[in-house]
């Protein structure tokens, strides 16, 4: 299989270009510096020339703060930019996966997120995300989108990532700088391993069965500090000693709003033949080396 893939230099492209490399895919990866995807002429004209079975983007502008104080970027890169791969793939007859967001939910529902339940985005990163969503689908009916949440891996940098991958690491830093783990207990997510994601993204390329996919880690879905607290004890680290501080969804007042409930469930995996991915407290070693 001949694979195109955008934002190889992130954390989710990293563990596609790393798990289809495994699978001795052809894999043609490039990072921002090699190809901008708001560039549409660069865009047709890779995709033209390498002519892939299928696109798998994992492009984004994903700081979701920043989005909120530049909607024009925003949208550029996590809407415009997500079209013009789908042209592109609609022009060389390849199946296009792009990777949406948790975000497109308001986060009132209790319970799990579904394909039923109706996109409210409260920030303008998830607002162009399913803008994006939408425009890819109407430019090209090979379409799979993967809406996905809380996803950790190596080279990540959000907070789940470096408590569950580089655990002493951050706890030294801290350290030094006199400040505690602090981590929201009244937010409510799906965590989801990047390697685990990236693997379900190929198999979803190869089975170029469009439509609307949630794609996330197994099982009831946790807060930050639970989670914490599980990967704080999994590297011998015990809470005090690390000290591990809660903090209210609401006390840190960040620029941009966010669900306080986004856990997803996917109608369709099962239907498909795909199991549910490993649940984020079922392994405890989770680097993708
Ligand atoms: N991480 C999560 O928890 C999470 C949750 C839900 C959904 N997602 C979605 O998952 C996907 C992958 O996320 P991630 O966590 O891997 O994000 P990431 O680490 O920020 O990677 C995104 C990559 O996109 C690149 N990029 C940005 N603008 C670009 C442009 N104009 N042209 C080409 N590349 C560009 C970035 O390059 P630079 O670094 O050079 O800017 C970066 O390497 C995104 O669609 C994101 O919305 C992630």
């Amino acid at each position: 299989m001949n694979l195109f893939v955008t934002g190889a230099h992130g954390m989710v492209g990293r563990a596609v270009v790393k798990h289809a490399e495994a699978l001795d895919y052809q894999v043609a990866s490039f990072t921002r510096s090699t190809l901008d995807i708001t560039d549409a002429d660069a865009v047709t004209r890779e995709v033209a020339r390498l002519r892939p079975d299928a696109l798998i983007n994992c492009a984004a502008w994903t700081d979701v703060d920043g989005c909120e104080t530049d909607a024009k970027r925003a949208y550029a890169v996590n809407a415009g930019a997500v079209e013009n791969l789908a042209r592109a793939a609609n022009k060389s007859n390849a199946c296009f996966v792009t990777i949406s967001t948790d975000y497109v939910f308001d986060g009132a529902k209790d319970g799990f997120y579904t394909q039923r339940d109706e996109a409210h985005p409260l920030s303008i990163y998830g607002q162009s995300k399913l803008d994006g969503e939408r425009r890819a689908q109407a430019a090209h009916a090979r379409t799979v989108v993967v809406r996905t949440g809380w996803v950790y891996g190596t080279h990540g940098t959000n907070f789940l990532s470096r408590v569950a991958t580089d655990t002493a690491n951050l706890i030294k830093e801290l350290a030094a700088r006199g400040a505690n783990i602090k981590a929201i207990n009244d937010s409510y997510g799906s965590p989801t391993a990047a390697r685990d994601l990236a693997a379900r993204l190929c198999e979803l390329a190869r089975l170029d069965l469009p439509g609307i996919y949630h794609v996330v880690g197994g099982g009831a879905g946790t807060d930050y500090a639970t989670f914490a607290r599980h990967f704080l004890e999994a590297a011998g680290f015990r809470e005090e000693a690390a000290e591990l501080e809660t903090v209210s969804f609401h006390d840190l007042k960040r620029p941009a709003p966010r669900p306080v409930n986004s856990r997803l469930r996917c109608l369709l995996s099962e239907h498909i033949g795909l199991a549910p991915l490993p649940a984020w407290n079922e392994k405890v070693v989770m680097s993708d080396e």
